[in-house]
């Protein structure tokens, strides 16, 4: 019996340490969210699409989540690049878009390494797109 709990002990142990170890320790998209994004996307400053309001989310939706992920991490008009957050990691952003999204009627997940590289795709031709037309969002 005394060797059952033990075993279970380092059955829920082990797993959580080796983890702990091995991944890096990326925020989850709320914990980004309300660091940084609540700010401005809780009350919807300055036009940022509030978080809650599913109209404004559904042509997002639309849009798509690798490129409207990637044009708030570019930055557009009074959205700072980054959410002004230059410690974030691209995963980190994403996950906080999809927890805004998720928040406001959409079904966006927090981004595997596929999504990943769509985003990167969508951030290169953003900024070529800047490049030749700034002043158009
Ligand atoms: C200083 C205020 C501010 C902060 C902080 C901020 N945003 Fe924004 N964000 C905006 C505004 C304003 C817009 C709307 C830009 C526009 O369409 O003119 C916006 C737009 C966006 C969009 C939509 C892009 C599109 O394609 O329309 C995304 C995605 C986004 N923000 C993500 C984030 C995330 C994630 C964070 C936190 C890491 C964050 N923002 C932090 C102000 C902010």
């Amino acid at each position: 019996m005394k060797q059952f709990f033990v075993t279970l002990l380092w059955c829920s142990v082990l797993p959580a340490a080796v983890h702990a170890q091995t991944a890096p320790a990326l925020k989850s998209g709320e914990q980004v969210y309300r660091e940084t994004c609540m700010a401005c996307h809780g009350p919807g400053l300055a036009n940022a699409p509030r978080v809650g309001d599913k109209k404004v989310w559904a042509k997002l939706n639309a849009e798509g989540q690798a490129m409207v992920t990637a044009h708030g991490w570019v930055g557009m008009r009074a959205m700072p690049p980054k959410g002004g957050r230059k410690d974030l990691s691209l995963e980190e952003f994403a996950r906080a878009v999809a927890w805004m999204a998720r928040g406001s009627g959409g079904n966006w997940q927090d981004p595997d390494a596929r999504m990943l590289e769509r985003i990167r795709g969508e951030e290169v031709k953003r900024i070529e797109q800047l490049k030749k037309a700034p002043a158009k969002g």
